[in-house]
This record gives C-alpha cells, sequence and structure tokens, in this order.
C-alpha cells in the first residue's frame, strides 16, 4: 500500500477535489468580535497598535454592531474602559458603568446580536490588576465577591453570557452559584479557562489601558510553559459549571486547544488575542505576508486544533470573505 499505487497529490490537483476533500471549514458561525467600549459621544480612538480597531463610544458601537450583526457575526464581547478608574474597580460593577450603559444600548439597538461581557478587574482598577490587591499581590477570595457583583450587574443590564477573565480561584462556581440564586439560571458562562501570562497581550493593554502599575499577573496567569496543568485548570471550571472554557491565546497554544477538546469534548473556545493579530498586520502592512491568505490560515488552523468558536479581532474581514465564499 505504497507509492506508485497511492499517490496523495491526485486529490490535490484540482480545486474541486481540494474542496471536496476538506477537513475543517470556518464559518461565520464561529466568529465572536472584541469591541472595546468608552465614554463619551462619537468617539473613535484608533489603537497604534491593532490597525483597523478602536475604542468605540457608545453610540458608534451601536454602529459597528449593526454592521456585525449584518455580516452574519453571531456575538461580540465587550470590554469597557472607564473614564475614572480606582482601587476596587467600581465601575465595573456601577449599574451605571460603561459596560451596563452600553449593553442596555445595544439590547435595544441591535437585538439578535448575542452580548458578552468580559468580566475581570483590570480594566477599572488604577493599578491594572485583575482583583482586590493586598500587600503585593491579589486577593484571590475578596476580589470573588467583586466578580460577582460584577456578573450580575452586566446581566441585569442585558448581557447574554458572561466570561470571566481574571484567573481567581473559585470564581465560575461563585458566579454560576449567583446567578441561579438570582433568577439567571438561563444564563451561560463562557470562562477563560486556560488563560496564559503572555506577552502577546500587549496591544489589548493599549487598547484597555490596563497594564499593570507594578509586578505583573503571573501569581494568577498560568506559566505558558504548563499543558498538564491547562487540563486540571479546565476540569475545575467545567466543575463549577462552565459552559464553554476557553484556552487563551491561541496560536502559540494549539497544542492545548487540542489536549482540552480530546479530554473533555466540551464546547471549547480559543482567544486569538490581540498579538496575534497585530502581528499579521504589521507584517501585512509591510508587505510581508498576504494579510487574507494568512488570517484565514490561522483561523482555519485554529478551528483544526479543536476550537468551535474563536474570538478574534479579524471577525468582521473572515466574516466578509465567507460571506463571498473566497475562504480556502
Ligand atoms: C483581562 C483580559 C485580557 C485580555 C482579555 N481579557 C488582558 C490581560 O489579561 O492582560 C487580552 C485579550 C487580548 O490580548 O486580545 N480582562
Amino acid at each position: 500500500m505504497s507509492f506508485p499505487s497511492h499517490r496523495p497529490r491526485r486529490l490535490r490537483r484540482s480545486e474541486n477535489l481540494r474542496r471536496m476533500t476538506r477537513e475543517t471549514h470556518l464559518r461565520v458561525d464561529n466568529l465572536i468580535m472584541p469591541l472595546f467600549i468608552v465614554p463619551g459621544a462619537r468617539v473613535e480612538n484608533p489603537i497604534g497598535s491593532m490597525p483597523g480597531i478602536a475604542q468605540l463610544s457608545v453610540d458608534r458601537a451601536v454602529e459597528e454592531c449593526k454592521q456585525i450583526r449584518d455580516l452574519g457575526i453571531p456575538g461580540v464581547i465587550l470590554f469597557g474602559i472607564p473614564d475614572e478608574k480606582d482601587a476596587v474597580g467600581s465601575d465595573a460593577y456601577s449599574d451605571n458603568g460603561i459596560i451596563q450603559r452600553a449593553l442596555r444600548a445595544l439590547k435595544e439597538a441591535v437585538p439578535g446580536l448575542t452580548l458578552i461581557t468580559d468580566v475581570c478587574l483590570c480594566e477599572y482598577t488604577d493599578h491594572g490588576h485583575c482583583g482586590l490587591v493586598k500587600g503585593n499581590d491579589v486577593d484571590n477570595d475578596a476580589t470573588l465577591e467583586l466578580l460577582v457583583k460584577e456578573s450580575l450587574s452586566h446581566v441585569r443590564a442585558g448581557a447574554d453570557m458572561v466570561a470571566p477573565s481574571d484567573m481567581m480561584d473559585g470564581r465560575v462556581g461563585a458566579i454560576r452559584r449567583a446567578l441561579d440564586q438570582q433568577g439567571f439560571p438561563h444564563i451561560p458562562i463562557m470562562a477563560y479557562a486556560a488563560k496564559f501570562a503572555s506577552g502577546f497581550y500587549g496591544p489589548f493593554r493599549e487598547a484597555a489601558e490596563s497594564t499593570p502599575q507594578f509586578g505583573d499577573r503571573r501569581s494568577y496567569q498560568m506559566d505558558p510553559a504548563n499543558g498538564d496543568e491547562a487540563i486540571r485548570e479546565v476540569a475545575l471550571d467545567i466543575e463549577e459549571g462552565a459552559d464553554i472554557v476557553m484556552v487563551k491565546p491561541a496560536l502559540p497554544y494549539l497544542d492545548i486547544i487540542r489536549r482540552v477538546k480530546e479530554e473533555f469534548g466540551h464546547p471549547l473556545a480559543a482567544y486569538n488575542v490581540s498579538g496575534e493579530y497585530a502581528m499579521l498586520k504589521a507584517a501585512a502592512l509591510n508587505g510581508w505576508l498576504d494579510e487574507e491568505r494568512v488570517m484565514l490560515e490561522a483561523l482555519t488552523s485554529i478551528k483544526r486544533a479543536g476550537a468551535d468558536l474563536i474570538l478574534t479581532y479579524f471577525a468582521k474581514d473572515a466574516a466578509r470573505i465567507l460571506e463571498q465564499g473566497r475562504a480556502t
């Protein structure tokens, strides 16, 4: 059973044959577009390290979400950047916070689009850490209470799903219990389950103005070298009630995506993060890479590795191509 009877090239000879035998298909249904929301009106602040992406005020986000919906993208994930940050991240759980205002406006103006919110404190704290700081560390259990308040406040304002990204231990269970008790047993949780302490978040921190003012996030986000631990993190989040688990970043962690999918068979998301976007964009702008081609190759690879959903700043660009049936 070998050459010359077997010639794998036979099935690569024409586009039709390649189409007929293609194993992985990227679909618009798989995409979630992240958005950065800021206070004010008619604000559109381009993010230098993320060409094509801007911080948007609520009115602009409404327009953007109409386009996103019209492209067939099923959902967005919202990040809020408040005017005032403080030590306890008050705006995160204020019913008049930036995300809560955005949710009410979007629910009304763009029904039918699934609104997911990032639940974390780093965009809202003046020190830029993902929880309450005690001494030189983030206090896990005290932070849980605030994450619960934040989740409930988002859901009351119209969030269809919450996505805790803080990496505190026990937060999925705490949020699940609170949602159930407060009359929201139907609201799903997408847990950033295996979230690594990554240098690829650099451009996001410019976008969210959330760079830690001291230290780093290594005492709560995972060490990039660890795969078995990622499996244990995901197992805990599923046990605590996560409906969707996430691996983040995506491209440098395709092995983790594959292991999680094989081990659990649970709905799985992967976050193609800001730095992954920035590097392809930068190379494309220099004329060093063909943007459309590498974008589709990267997104298809994330899906091939095992992700069902992809959070990506390329969502609109990819949706346009998929709509025209040009994806390979
Ligand atoms: C934390 C959060 C981060 C990202 C999503 N949620 C940043 C961080 O942990 O520093 C990064 C996303 C990206 O880089 O695109 N709220």
